[in-house]
């Protein structure tokens, strides 16, 4: 059976920041009230299509793997911010990378989504179904965000990253791998009026994130903490083992009581969200091309990776370099 190895990988960040004094003008907030609760200082907004975020995203990884589109068997794009819902937005990017007649689709499981692609892609290869793939997480979150509510308008940014899979007989890539939904509650976190149910909702008026931050906080903590242990054990690892933990990135404090679970050092852990954000399914996928550029990741790294959203949706995975 062949593995799924990850070649490459690129990202994608708007230049257009706005930092959390610039934020204070326009919603009733400070620095540092958003910097003690969230650990963010930055985040970037874009000014052109998911599609075209995760486009470059994409091409970065294509080269850095040194292939062609037209080699690609699948694009498989995560993201709860699509730019089109019909066509789906996937297509869009297949044909900016010239994958000729690669499978391309959608998939949306908000920011657990890049994990949940992952898992897809590479079940998909190490069946022999396909030999390539792309898998891109991309968001334009800010265009959800209504700016005059300060509780959400903070929290995200836009961003994208992608990795490319190949068919390898090199034990790496995705060799583990848990992800689920608690959908009992899934309203503790929805945006309300966008989809076919919006009459329902008319009455709100622009799309408005609804979330119940508190609740969210805990379920996450313990819900990425424990998906951990599920894939420790499913790869029979320890986490001495683990060189690199990649959350999430909702919150800084989230992350710090994953690690306090997880009993893991602060020189392991990828934290970027002072500079982007909340970019939902992006956030991991740039955050492991960016432990890449740090040297935080190096070749057989043993890398965790956790992530819980929408749905309630959560996921973990162990990934070796
Ligand atoms: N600036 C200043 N004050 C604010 C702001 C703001 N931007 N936002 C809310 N407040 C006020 C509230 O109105 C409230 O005031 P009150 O006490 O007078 O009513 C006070 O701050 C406290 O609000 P809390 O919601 O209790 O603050 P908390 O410490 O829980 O932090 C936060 C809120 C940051 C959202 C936190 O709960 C959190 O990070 N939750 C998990 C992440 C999350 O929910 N992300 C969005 C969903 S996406 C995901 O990735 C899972």
């Amino acid at each position: 059976m062949k593995y799924a190895q990850i070649t490459g990988w690129g990202k994608c960040l708007p230049p257009a920041n706005i930092n959390n004094d610039e934020i204070s003008t326009i919603v009733e907030t400070n620095d540092e009230w958003i910097t003690t609760r969230t650990g963010i200082k930055n985040r970037r907004v874009s000014h052109v299509s998911t599609a075209e975020l995760a486009t470059l995203a994409a091409k970065r990884a294509l080269a850095c793997a040194g292939i062609e589109g037209k080699e690609l068997d699948l694009v498989l794009l995560a993201t709860c911010t699509p730019s089109t819902m019909v066509a789906n937005t996937a297509s869009l990017v297949q044909k900016n990378l010239g994958a000729v007649g690669a499978a391309a689709c959608d998939t949306n499981a908000a920011c657990s989504g890049f994990l949940y692609a992952l898992q897809l892609a590479t079940a998909q290869i190490r069946a022999g179904l396909i030999k390539k793939a792309v898998v891109i997480a991309a968001e334009r979150m800010t265009w959800y965000v209504n700016w005059a509510k300060r509780d959400s308008a903070v929290l995200f940014g836009d961003g994208a990253g992608a990795v490319v899979l190949e068919a390898s007989d090199t034990p790496s890539g995705l060799l583990a791998s848990k992800i689920g939904c608690d959908s009992e509650d899934r309203n503790i976190l929805h945006i309300a009026n966008y989809g076919t149910d919006q009459d329902k909702y008319i009455a709100t008026g622009p799309s408005d994130l609804l979330f119940e931050g508190r609740e969210i906080f805990k379920r996450a903590v313990k819900g990425m903490s424990e998906a951990c242990d599920d894939v420790l054990s499913q790869a029979n690892l320890q986490l001495d083992d683990i060189n690199v933990l990649v959350p999430h990135q909702a919150n800084l404090r989230i992350i710090q009581a994953i690690q306090q679970r997880l009993q893991i050092a602060d020189d392991k852990v990828m934290v970027n969200i002072d500079q982007y954000g909340n970019t939902s399914a992006a956030t991991i996928a740039i955050a492991l091309c960016e432990a890449v550029e740090k040297g935080l990741i190096t070749p057989n790294a043993n890398i965790m990776s956790a992530a819980f959203g929408a749905g309630l949706t959560w996921a973990a995975s162990y990934i070796k370099w």
